[in-house]
């Protein structure tokens, strides 16, 4: 064991801290981890953990979502760069144009949102319950933000809904190609094909199975087949062959979001023994925040 893995796990210790890890961390955050999930599954743990110190190896919206559901507890996030470029595309006034010119829509905020996005917003949801999330809604008008992959995605379920999109999208999966899923297709041939539902529509198009990254994660543990082509971000590709040995899994190459690769063992440990940099939300916004994401995590996951 290295070093500052040793330092780490010591530190923990020593703090009494849980590490909570995204399926998208690279792979030694992954290994130390006390639990590695999807953005839904981490939100419920944080709930759920016994320590009141959370050190959150993810982006910032994520952080802030523990904080929300937790305000008694202390998050930290080891490196405030680590943003989601997705979350930055759509700010509150903005949103708040939006529902003034649209009084009678419901506002479906993806999680990957801003806090202070979240306060208004009536109800949250991740890739793992989009479609459940806003099955449970009775008003027939939905606007969605910010990611227009997952808005479409989830509307090919709801034909009787109208949504209203918000031109946001995760350039790690806009930029999966057609062309890349076929040329691994084209290798891979007896492969499942699974791709996230942020990807492009053409990719869902062509894909076996949509799942957010939990989802794939289970799918691929209980699946006959012994070789899978993963439509998402890389790092989950770690978690899935650990937990697989047996199966084979191809990645597509370059799908790496930088804003999760900056969390590093070297912020992790100085996060632990400096217990910053924590993340903090002015009071008014975690309670408004606090109910779409409570009726987020109240209606549970899809996949
Ligand atoms: P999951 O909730 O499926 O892990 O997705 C989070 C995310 O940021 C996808 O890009
Ligand atoms: Fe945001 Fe996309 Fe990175 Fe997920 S993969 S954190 S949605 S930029």
């Amino acid at each position: 064991m290295s070093n500052i893995v040793e330092d780490i796990i010591n530190a923990k210790k020593e703090k009494n801290a849980v590490i909570l890890a995204h399926n998208y961390q690279i792979p030694a955050i992954q290994d130390l981890a006390d639990f590695v999930g999807d953005s839904l599954a981490l939100a419920v743990k944080a709930t759920k953990v016994e320590s009141d110190l959370i050190i959150f190896c993810g982006v910032d919206f994520m952080a802030e979502s523990a904080l929300i559901l937790n305000p008694e507890k202390t998050i930290i996030h080891p490196n405030p760069k680590a943003k989601c470029p997705m979350a930055a595309m759509v700010d509150v006034e903005g949103l708040r144009m939006a529902k003034k010119k649209n009084p009678e829509a419901t506002v479906v905020s993806y999680v990957n949102t801003t806090a202070e996005v979240k306060t208004e917003t009536d109800i949250c949801c991740t890739s793992a319950n989009a479609v459940k999330v806003i099955k449970s809604i009775e008003e027939d008008t939905i606007l969605f933000v910010p990611d227009s992959n997952l808005g479409l995605y989830a509307q090919r379920f709801l034909p009787d809904k109208k949504f209203i999109f918000w031109p946001g999208y995760c350039h790690v999966h806009q930029d999966i190609s057609v062309a890349q899923i076929q040329d691994l297709k084209a290798s891979y041939p007896i492969a499942e094909v699974l791709v996230h539902p942020e990807c492009s529509p053409d990719v869902i198009d062509i894909a076996d199975f949509v799942y957010s990254t939990e989802g794939m994660a289970k799918h691929c543990a209980s699946s006959d087949s012994k070789e899978f082509i993963i439509g998402t971000e890389e790092g989950l590709v770690h978690r899935l062959k650990k937990e697989n040995p047996d199966k084979t899994f191809y990645a597509i190459s370059d799908a790496i979001c930088p804003s999760m690769k900056k969390i590093t063992l070297e912020n992790t440990l100085d996060a632990l023994r400096n217990l910053k940099p924590r993340i903090i939300l002015p009071d008014e916004v975690i309670k408004k925040a606090r109910a779409p994401l409570d009726k987020m995590v109240a209606i549970g996951r899809q996949d």
